[in-house]
């Protein structure tokens, strides 16, 4: 196994190397860059690399370092704790990789970057490790794949999906009282709230950054909306999306979130959830392993999930997640790449699922028995069809600016600056404009 490690790392090496003579590089250039990407095992030394990622509040991350460290003994990860709040996480790498800087080598990038970062030239393609190592791309979830490729390059394999979900506690909610509907799940947390030590009725996420789309989109996909359509054609100015945002802001005004929901992101709501506050919260899947998490939870063994409550279309999810890319400035792309594979293959993915209750993109892993045990409900059809359904946020290379339009908008109409019904035609003016630049 080291051997074959050894042999295709030595002709790694030589690929790269044959792509800098094609980039046109001088002898100099090149000796020096042999120098600075010198591996660990050409020169037997350990080689540090540091890895970049929002907050985790879960241990998975903790635990995948600890395992790859483990077998990889010449590698050393560090891990830079960047900003929980995605927007601000994008805009710390942005500037870091606008200065060329080398100061992190691997990064995590939420499902609607890499084409922006591809474009940018942010990013290294992948698909020349990916042919060296023989990974069998067909054996992940395509709709996760195709979200790390542009242009017909693999710029970021894929490590977690999210959906939206409703969780919500055992002891506080029947069964048969989980909330079918948007309506049925204001009038129940009316009811529940302040009920068995708890302040709130519902959490979600309503501060303007990018949660705020994801709530808003599952809004306006629950009642047949779209903010544009397949062909990136601008549809968000109809009666679907505006009956979406006037549940949504009926929700956020209404007495059962906290009084300030709009300062809101997940780790805000997850807290107020695991100390017990709420009986329900919209949130991704590691909301599961964390209200289970006995160091963290007042609440381990009392929650359920369920699907996102119905509008009149259905319910529907928003499809989130990150993927793994390596930054095109790296030092060390080599042990980088020996990362991002692990950490993207199915060890690293299954500590991520039971650690940090994050749904796997290789589909063969939801029949893994120890992730189902940490994870009973990767195995219900309503998961697994929420997942296979999640709604994708518009995939465009300026996809930050579209995001501040809908953020801006839908922050508008929900302080009440702005109806619904203007808040729609602003984003639709807008959104157009920003797509046919
Ligand atoms: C989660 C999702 C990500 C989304 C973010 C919004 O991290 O995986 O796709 O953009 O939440 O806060």
């Amino acid at each position: 196994m080291k051997k074959a490690m050894k042999v295709s790392s030595a002709m790694l090496a030589l690929t790269l190397g044959l792509a800098a003579c094609s980039s046109g590089q001088n002898a100099t250039d090149k000796a020096k860059d042999k120098n600075d990407t010198k591996t660990a095992d050409q020169s037997g030394e350990v080689v540090k690399i540091v890895y970049a990622r929002g907050q985790d509040s879960t241990k998975a991350t903790e635990k995948i370092i600890e395992a790859f460290e483990k077998s990889h003994p010449n590698i050393k990860v560090e891990f830079r704790e960047m900003p929980a709040d995605t927007g601000k996480q994008h805009d710390a790498y942005v500037t870091m990789l606008n200065a060329q800087s080398s100061e992190i080598d691997v990064m995590d990038l939420d499902v609607v970057w890499p084409a922006e970062f591809a474009q940018a030239g942010y990013t290294l393609p992948l698909d020349r490790f990916i042919e060296q190592d023989g990974i069998d791309l067909s054996k992940y979830n395509q709709g996760a794949l195709a979200a790390g490729n542009f242009n017909g390059k693999q710029w970021a394999m894929p490590k977690f999906i999210d959906a939206g979900m409703l969780f919500y506690r055992t002891d506080l909610v029947p069964q048969d009282k989980v909330p079918k509907t948007w309506d049925e799940l204001l009038a129940t947390a009316k009811e529940l709230k302040g009920k068995g030590g708890t302040q709130f009725g519902y959490l979600m996420q309503a501060k303007q950054y990018e949660g705020l789309v994801c709530n808003a989109v599952e809004f306006i996909a629950s009642y047949g909306g779209k903010i544009v359509d397949e062909n990136n054609n601008v549809v968000v100015n109809s009666p679907e999306t505006i009956k979406g945002l006037k549940k949504m802001v009926e929700i956020v005004k209404s007495n059962v979130v906290p009084s300030n929901i709009t300062t809101f992101t997940e780790p805000e709501s997850h807290t107020a959830f695991i100390e017990g506050q709420s009986p329900f919260i919209r949130n991704w899947p590691y909301q599961y392993a964390l209200a289970n998490d006995k160091e963290q939870s007042k609440i381990v063994g009392k929650v359920g999930v369920a699907p996102l409550p119905a509008g009149d279309k259905g319910s529907a999810a928003t499809l989130g997640g990150w993927m793994t890319a390596i930054n095109k400035y790296s030092k060390h792309p080599k042990e980088a790449w020996e990362f991002v594979k692990f950490m993207t293959g199915p060890e690293g993915q299954k500590i991520s699922a039971i650690y940090g209750g994050l749904a796997p993109t290789l589909p063969e892993l939801f029949k893994d028995q120890d992730i189902l045990k940490a994870n009973p409900f990767f195995a219900e059809e309503g998961f697994v069809n929420a997942l296979n359904a999640a709604v994708p946020r518009p995939v465009v290379p300026n996809y930050p600016e579209v995001s501040e339009i809908i953020q801006i908008n839908v922050s508008k109409a929900i302080a009440g600056q702005l109806t619904v019904e203007q808040a729609v035609a602003n984003m639709e003016k807008e959104i157009k404009a920003a797509l046919n630049k």
